[in-house]
């Protein structure tokens, strides 16, 4: 992120240009064509002879010849606005060491990045996936084509430039995220005119989702003005494209041309569609579809969104239509759309970095098939820190290849620094299921499930419901200073543990009940005070950071990103249940077992101890010491220790697995108190 002082600055300006009584989204497009004006050094001090100058005449003063296609490619119309010169010379003042990232993520909003899941891949693992899709020289003699369907700023096919023997494709959702990236290539002055035409034809605004809607290219298709158009179109991109003609100006001008009036037939083929705006790629010259071109390579690094109710609606028909349907699986991560497309649109080879429950958790089962059954994995690489700042999900590179047909792929994990070779044919199980662990991890975790029931055999796991705004307002006007973390205030850690950065942790929760008071009709989401006003225990996460409290007094409410889990039937003892999924071995579990972001889900899956009388009885007594006594650090120590001991005990680990368990795991307790 860029440094604050640089935050300030760039809002300044923006604050300015704002003024010029343009609207915000047109004034952060005008900023963003400046920046790059002035990275690129095209800016010059003669038009500082005028007291105003526009984009067009700054463009102009380089290259006249570009202004042309400039006008095609904008999305927020700016080139005429008049900008003082005094703006310009702040902008020529900017740290030029600002990076595009912390430039972009200045300009746009939080919340926006948020919802279009804009978070940008570092140029370590961008070099490393792409080294390895090119690891083998490509064949001069033809023309090979590599798409990243959600470009952001074009950091994946920039550096692909060097490789003239590739058509780059790139498409991207978010206007302004396509201005920084279309204008990046095209007012490059180390780039030839040539390669600048021919990424004018193949960067794209659009959705790569709903844009891959055959209806509506066979509607264009049943239209004979619209298709007569579509045939010149294509014969003209497949002859520039394909290289047979060197292109002009003019044949570019043409392409947009008659895009433009294929889009003024209907206003369905406006937006982006990928047989309309890369028909090269999927149609012969009848407009029949091949499937022998698509894209040779994908790479990318799809949006993480919550598949939420706006989303499902807007997606619903494109998505209940082939290729999707077939292996869209519960309750997924929108990225899961993206990864069925890229593997439909792939001929050779291809990779995405995405969230690491598509490789184990349910919601991938069936792609997961797909790439089992035949045989189009080559490698997982379980990637060990955080991809960015604003994301706690773990993250995972997938690699497949349609042509290898090998045996085995390979699972490489940064974590452990460990790669492992992994059979096809060993996991052609019903769930797809990859062992993602070395040997010696999974043969444990085995003996633990061997003697254990799961949990969900016993309890009732439940996200948390969401509070409704008014609640939300509610409490944030009884503390007004606080009204930035307002939901959080829900809970509050314990105070040894508030401390600690990492590790099992527990809180005790409490209900601050001054300021609450409850009214069902604040209830957000469906569901009733039932939920709530029971004996529960509550968990949340953080990436891998595991947090439980128990409420025994019935009156804890919490946000979405809880669990509430109670027993069912009585068949458990919340105590021992409690004390059990605080200690060190569930943390061990946490992170070895479910290897990846810990979901509801996750957690019905977990072993569970079938306790004796006795044993239930002691992990009873030190719960409820834990949670009554004077709480010194050293006492809280002793009994998490005696905690860890039961669970031990019961599972009848020797002295080797108990220090097996607390050695493996990164965020134990005990762990960090040794550190
Ligand atoms: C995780 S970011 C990756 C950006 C860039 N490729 C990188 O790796 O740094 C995902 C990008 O996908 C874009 N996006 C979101 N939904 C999209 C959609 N339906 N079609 C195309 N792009 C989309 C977002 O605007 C965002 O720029």
């Amino acid at each position: 992120m860029a440094p604050n002082s640089l935050n300030n600055q760039l809002q300044g300006i923006l604050n300015k240009i704002n003024k010029l009584g343009i609207s915000k989204n047109e004034s952060k497009s005008l900023l963003l064509k400046l920046f790059i004006l002035k990275k690129y050094g095209l800016i010059s001090e003669k038009s500082k002879e005028n007291e105003f100058v526009s984009l067009e005449q700054l463009i102009r003063e380089w290259d006249s010849s570009i202004f042309n296609f400039y006008q095609k490619i904008e999305r927020f119309f700016i080139s005429e606005v008049l900008i003082p010169w005094e703006i310009i010379e702040l902008i020529l003042n900017l740290d030029t060491i600002l990076s595009n990232h912390d430039f972009f993520s200045s300009l746009q909003a939080d919340t926006k990045q948020k919802e279009i899941g804009q978070y940008f891949t570092s140029e370590k693992t961008i070099n490393e996936v792409n080294n390895k899709i090119f690891s083998t020289k490509l064949t001069s003699n033809k023309i090979h084509s590599v798409i990243d369907f959600s470009a952001g700023l074009g950091d994946f096919i920039i550096p692909l430039l060097r490789k003239t023997e590739l058509t780059i494709y790139g498409l991207e959702l978010d206007k302004l995220s396509f201005e920084y990236c279309i204008c990046s290539l095209i007012f490059n002055p180390k780039l030839s005119k040539q390669r600048k035409y021919s990424l004018l034809l193949t960067i794209k605004n659009g959705d790569a989702i709903s844009g891959f809607d055959e209806i509506v290219f066979s509607d264009l298709c049943k239209n004979n003005e619209a298709r007569k158009l579509m045939q010149d179109y294509l014969t003209l991109r497949l002859n520039l494209i394909n290289k047979t003609n060197i292109p002009l100006e003019e044949d570019i001008i043409r392409v947009f041309s008659i895009r433009k009036q294929i889009g003024d037939i209907d206003k369905r083929f406006k937006e982006f569609n990928w047989f309309i705006d890369y028909p090269e790629r999927f149609l012969d010259y009848d407009l029949n579809f091949i499937e022998e071109n698509y894209f040779d390579f994908t790479v990318g690094n799809p949006p993480w969104i919550i598949y939420g109710p706006s989303i499902k609606k807007k997606y619903r028909s494109v998505l209940s239509s082939p290729p999707f349907s077939k292996y869209l699986y519960g309750k997924y991560n929108f990225v899961l759309p993206f990864l069925i497309l890229a593997l439909q649109l792939t001929k050779k080879k291809g990779a995405l970095v995405l969230p690491q429950g598509i490789v184990a958790e349910s919601y991938g089962k069936k792609v997961r098939e797909k790439l089992i059954e035949e045989r189009l994995l080559t490698k997982i690489e379980l990637c060990e820190s955080k991809l960015f700042e604003k994301v706690v999900n773990d993250y995972c590179i997938i690699y497949w290849d349609k042509e290898s047909k090998n045996d085995t792929f390979q699972i490489q994990d940064n974590k452990i620094q460990k790669t492992i070779h992994v059979a096809f044919a060993s996991i052609m199980n019903s769930h797809y299921k990859i062992p993602l662990l070395p040997k010696y991890h999974s043969s444990f975790i085995e003996k633990i499930a061997s003697r254990s029931i799961l949990l969900k055999e016993i309890i009732f796991v439940r996200r948390g419901l969401t509070l409704a705004k008014k609640y939300q307002q509610f409490y944030s006007e009884a503390d007004p200073e606080n009204n930035k973390i307002e939901h959080k205030k829900l809970i509050k850690h314990n105070a040894f543990k508030s401390q600690k950065k990492e590790g099992v942790m527990n809180f005790q929760v409490f209900y601050d009940g001054d300021k609450f008071v409850y009214d069902r009709e604040l209830l957000g989401a469906p569901g009733d005070f039932s939920l709530f006003e029971r004996e529960k225990i509550i968990r949340r996460n953080r990436g891998r950071k595991w947090y439980i409290g128990l409420d025994l007094s019935k009156e804890i409410y919490v946000n979405d990103i809880f669990d509430i889990i109670y027993s069912i039937d009585e068949k458990v003892s919340l105590k021992a249940l409690f004390g059990y999924l605080s200690s060190s071995l569930t943390q061990y579990l946490a992170e070895y077992f479910i290897q990846r972001d810990i979901t509801s889900n996750v957690v019905r899956e977990l072993p569970y101890p079938d306790f004796s009388s006795n044993n239930l009885l002691v992990m009873e007594q030190l719960v409820d010491q834990w949670l009554n006594s004077a709480k010194g650090e050293e006492e809280f120590q002793r009994l998490r220790s005696e905690i860890d001991k039961i669970v031990y005990k019961i599972f009848d680990f020797n002295k080797e697995e108990s220090d097996f368990v607390n050695s493996n795991s990164r965020y134990n307790w005990k762990h960090e108190q040794e550190h």
